[in-house]
């Protein structure tokens, strides 16, 4: 039996990835990739959404590959390329943009929420069409499962639709896929405003925890994460959503689960119990940081390897796209 294959993006629109970016995605993606046929996309196209500086989004592109491959992603194993390097994407969102209506697209929360952010008239058509041509990532590959963050299910609700509505009027084309959703790291808060979501566009940077950052700024931005009234370490969502989000951080990078640190730290206080967290992280980002800095300073092969990534996924985009053109009904090319 083929092992069922996996699909999914990340944006590079950030010099580096947060803890909620690892945790929620590629720690899962490395994990996949045991078990799974697996395609991981750096997704510029969708970062050109909302205006990006050129030389910025070519420095991101390369710090998104590089940290994915230095995270644990096997280049033998895994397809590991950029969207923009596999021109199907745009071609077959343009198709199921022609299958979206209207107000199907304006139901897309999350283009509500950015683009109330710009204003409503600011934001890009792109922005309003995201969406699409996410479903369009997904399907070209037949995509199995898409391992993404609970904030995502209406886009996979969404690429299930499209997919079937091709497939009911044009003939059996695409594989429709699952979400897959780990419950655990759906909650990374902000260390500022543990109510919040750790998000580059939200969290000031003493929220943060970026995975290229130094141990020493870590280890600082721990220790001054807000806590709860109290001295008690507890899970308690309501009351304590600082210590709640720190015990779930630890958990998850130490593999310890929730109520055995509770246990571990009982009558200690929040210090002890910080420097813990500070030390995981601390000690979960430093090899990261310098893979990716010797992936960064060997720009050409760092290139070279999502040239093979991009091969690899075109071989199979052409194959789907060679089928939607057909059942579309473009007319062969020569
Ligand atoms: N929209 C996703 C996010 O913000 C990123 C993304 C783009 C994606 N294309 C994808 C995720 C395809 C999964 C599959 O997280």
């Amino acid at each position: 039996m083929a092992r069922p294959r996996v699909l999914s993006g990340i944006q590079p629109t950030a010099d580096s990835f947060h803890l909620g970016n690892y945790l929620g995605a590629v720690r899962q993606w490395v994990t996949m990739q045991e078990t799974h046929d697996a395609f991981y996309c750096v997704v510029d196209l969708h970062a050109i959404t909302v205006p990006t500086e050129p030389d910025a989004l070519r420095r991101r592109s390369r710090v998104a590959a590089a940290q994915l491959f230095a995270a644990g992603l096997d280049p033998e194993r895994s397809t590991v390329f950029v969207q923009s390097h596999v021109r199907e994407h745009t071609e077959l969102a343009w198709v199921l943009i022609c299958l979206t209506g209207m107000g199907e697209a304006g139901r897309m929360t999350q283009f509500k929420d950015k683009s109330a952010k710009f204003g409503e008239s600011a934001a890009s058509v792109g922005l309003f069409t995201y969406p699409i041509l996410q479903a369009a990532d997904i399907l070209l590959y037949q995509a199995d499962r898409v391992p993404v963050g609970a904030d995502q299910k209406q886009h996979l609700e969404l690429t299930r639709d499209l997919g079937q509505r091709f497939n009911h009027r044009f003939g059996d084309t695409f594989r429709l896929p699952e979400p897959y959703i780990l419950k655990e790291v759906e909650k990374i808060t902000d260390l500022q405003d543990p109510t919040a979501k750790m998000s580059k566009s939200s969290s000031s940077p003493a929220g943060i925890l970026d995975v290229l950052e130094q141990p020493g700024p870590l280890r600082k931005k721990v220790m001054r994460a807000v806590t709860d009234t109290g001295s008690e370490v507890l899970f308690d969502e309501e009351n304590k959503p600082g210590i709640s989000n720190l015990l779930r951080i630890q958990s998850a990078l130490t593999g310890t689960p929730i109520p055995e640190l509770v246990a571990r730290y009982e009558g200690q206080g929040y210090g002890t119990f910080k420097k813990d967290v500070a030390e995981a992280v601390a000690e979960t980002f430093t090899p990261i940081r310098e893979r990716t800095e010797k992936l960064l300073a060997d720009e050409k092969e760092l290139d070279r390897m999502l040239a093979v990534g991009a091969g690899r996924a075109s071989a199979v985009a052409k194959e789907t796209m060679a089928q939607v053109r057909d059942k579309v009904g473009f007319l062969p090319t020569l």
